[in-house]
């Protein structure tokens, strides 16, 4: 039987990432057909919000390549967005040509990640943003900031509340309207969550502007995310059947799987919308699709 916790938002939105973040860091390219029928299937679930692909270079993210394809042949659901990654303004045009209304842009919180994922410096990508976000508000776009690397940098290890609070201000100076904080190797734990999302509100961001995005790779996410929903945090990243990773940052595996959250938030009565059922069948046929079995508890206690 559902029972609620005090101090639990009433509603949560979860910000779907599977087919992004999922799909970007599997080793099998998967058929446009196949991402396709993903993305319909997450929408037939009752998710509402849907990260799709990345207007990126095709070299970096070859799992990804087919952005175009995908998107122009994207049937839509009315009430449904379908936000796109776009790091340049290059991808922001190959997004407008194709009648893309929302995006997302990325940045790291840290030096070495900067360079690795975007092949900037800290500043360099800022410089890199600045236009993106110009001509996308002018446009009427919404566009999300993610902040990567959050609670720690397999090449920097600890990386200051400071500094990614730099980082993640200058996404929202520059007119991010949703800030995702990423813990994008699945190191942070719920102190850290609390004191750096506690960080941003005491520097005036409203918590309604903030997101948070785990990966499960030390089996923290659904721990740090019930301490973000208690600090009042109402979007939650997460990715059907735990799919996920970043490719340049190896040690990042899956992110909280959407099914995990799910039985979370209906247990603490919080309504998701979410038909658990089909998600957990749409999950399983994905795993199949991948060759491999989804790594989500809850996908595999519905499953068996
Ligand atoms: P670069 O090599 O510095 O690019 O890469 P450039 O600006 O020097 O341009 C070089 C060439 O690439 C040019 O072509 C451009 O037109 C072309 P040329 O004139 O030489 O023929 N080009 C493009 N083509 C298509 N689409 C584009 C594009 N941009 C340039 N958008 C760049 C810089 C940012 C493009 C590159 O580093 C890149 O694509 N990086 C993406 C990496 C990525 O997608 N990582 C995974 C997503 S982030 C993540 O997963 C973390 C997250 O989940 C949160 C978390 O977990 O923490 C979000
Ligand atoms: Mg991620």
């Amino acid at each position: 039987m559902p029972t609620a916790l005090a101090g639990l938002p009433q509603s949560v939105t979860i910000y779907e990432v599977g087919p992004r973040d999922g799909l970007q860091n599997e080793r099998v390219t998967v058929p446009v057909e196949v991402k396709a029928e993903f993305i319909e299937r997450l929408v037939a679930c009752g998710l509402r919000t849907i990260e799709t692909t990345s207007f990126v270079h095709p070299k970096w993210v070859p799992q990804l390549a087919d952005a175009d394809v995908l998107i122009s042949g994207l049937r839509r659901t009315d009430g449904v967005r379908y936000p796109v990654l776009v790091p340049n303004e290059r991808g922001l045009d190959r997004a407008l040509e194709l009648g893309v209304t929302d995006i997302a842009i990325f940045a790291s919180a840290t030096e070495t990640f900067a360079q690795k994922n975007l092949n900037r410096t800290l500043d360099g990508q800022i410089a890199m943003f600045e236009p993106v976000l110009r001509r996308a508000r002018a446009a009427g776009l919404t566009v999300r900031g993610y902040v990567s690397m959050c609670f720690g940098d397999p090449w920097e290890g600890d990386v200051p509340v400071g500094q990614v609070n730099r980082v993640g201000r200058q996404l929202l100076d520059l007119g991010c309207t949703e800030l995702s904080l990423g813990d994008t190797i699945g190191v942070g734990t719920p102190g850290q969550v609390r004191e750096l999302l506690r960080s941003f509100v005491a520097a005036g961001t409203p918590i309604g502007a903030l997101a948070v995005h785990f990966h499960d790779t030390y089996g923290q996410a659904l721990a740090n995310t019930l301490a973000a929903l208690q600090e009042g945090v109402t979007t939650v990243d997460s990715s059907a059947g735990g799919l996920g990773g970043c490719p340049y940052a190896e040690s990042a595996t899956g992110n909280l799987a959407t099914e995990d959250l799910v039985w979370q938030l209906e247990g603490l009565g919080i309504d998701t919308g979410v038909d658990l059922t089909a998600l957990v069948r749409t999950s399983v046929w994905m795993a199949q699709e991948l060759g491999r079995s989804s790594p989500s508890k809850v996908v595999q206690a519905l499953s068996e």
